[in-house]
């Protein structure tokens, strides 16, 4: 019963954060609430691939993609330490709608079903929306890099699920977030580590990033090789505050030599970890400890 009341705290804090609790039809979803294609969590989805598609910014690094501004150095954990890190305020009006497990499993999720998709989301062949669904599809239909677990979650339930799977169905999970305390006013600034960063103890890691799709879809993976959970408290100059999730991957050694990572940080490929910054959108699942 209590991990069934834990479970049921997950849900509601889950949904809260998200605000995006009306489960439902499927084709009320208007062409508005699928997010536009690209975005920082592209960054993230395959740490040990090449970011097909992203290679173009790497020849023009002057101009860098201001999304860019997440990664930083483990050395940088420390109080005090300034940097520039890329903050959107969430824009809650254009996040896709959360399905029921019902809801969801009733849509095809597949790559080779999508012109169907596309009809019956009223989406054009040749539309940027169609694009994003290709993309995402055919990101969840990728094999696993060596030493990953990934699972695109189509509802909570099946997220839980897929959690439950990693750390063991009587696991307690805990949800962490980056929340911004105050709506930043630009997206791009330079922020201040206000306390000493809060390691989160765990041996393991699930990150989820949401994709686009007309209704909300999760990229959730865990990697086997040594990562780091941190909470970092951030301030800005303007008074602009958030509570920051980070990770830090210990292991870089078997990561794509041009990983934009090593670029935006100047250190040499596969030398050193890399640490990033998550998303306001996306969520780090752990286990309590037992
Ligand atoms: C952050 O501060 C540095 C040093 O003062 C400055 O050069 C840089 O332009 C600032 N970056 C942003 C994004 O404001």
């Amino acid at each position: 019963m209590g991990s069934d009341f834990a479970s049921w705290c997950i849900y509601l804090s889950v949904l809260l954060a998200l605000m995006s609790a009306q489960a439902g039809n499927a084709r009320k979803i208007t062409h508005r609430q699928l997010k536009e294609e690209g975005g920082s969590t592209n960054y993230l989805q395959q740490p040990s691939n090449t970011m097909d598609g992203h290679t173009h910014l790497l020849a023009h690094m002057d101009h860098m993609d201001p999304s860019l501004n997440i990664f930083f150095k483990i050395d940088d954990l420390k109080v005090g330490k300034t940097m520039p890190v890329y903050l959107p305020s969430k824009d809650l009006s254009a996040s896709p709608h959360l399905l029921s497990r019902e809801a969801a499993n009733s849509i095809p999720f597949s790559s080779k079903q999508l012109p169907q998709l596309l009809e019956f989301f009223s989406f054009s062949k040749d539309s940027r929306q169609a694009k994003a669904m290709d993309y995402t599809l055919r990101q969840c239909e990728l094999e696993p890099t060596k030493g990953e677990i990934r699972f695109c979650a189509t509802s909570l339930e099946s997220m839980l699920d897929f959690s439950r799977s990693v750390f063991g169905s009587d696991a307690h999970l805990k949800v962490l977030t980056t929340t911004v305390l105050k709506e930043p006013t630009v997206s791009l600034q330079n922020y201040t580590i206000l306390d000493m960063p809060k390691q989160i103890p765990s041996s393991r890691i699930i990150a989820c990033h949401t994709l686009p799709y007309p209704y909300a879809v999760f990229y959730c993976h865990s990697q086997k090789s040594e990562t780091r959970l941190f909470q970092v408290s951030l301030g800005a100059e303007n008074g602009d505050r958030a509570q920051a999730s980070a990770v830090c991957h210990m292991d870089t050694s078997q990561w794509d030599h041009d990983h934009v990572s090593f670029r935006v940080l100047k250190i040499k490929p596969r030398s050193s970890p890399v640490c990033h910054f998550l998303p306001p959108d996306s969520l780090v699942w752990v286990p309590l400890p037992a």
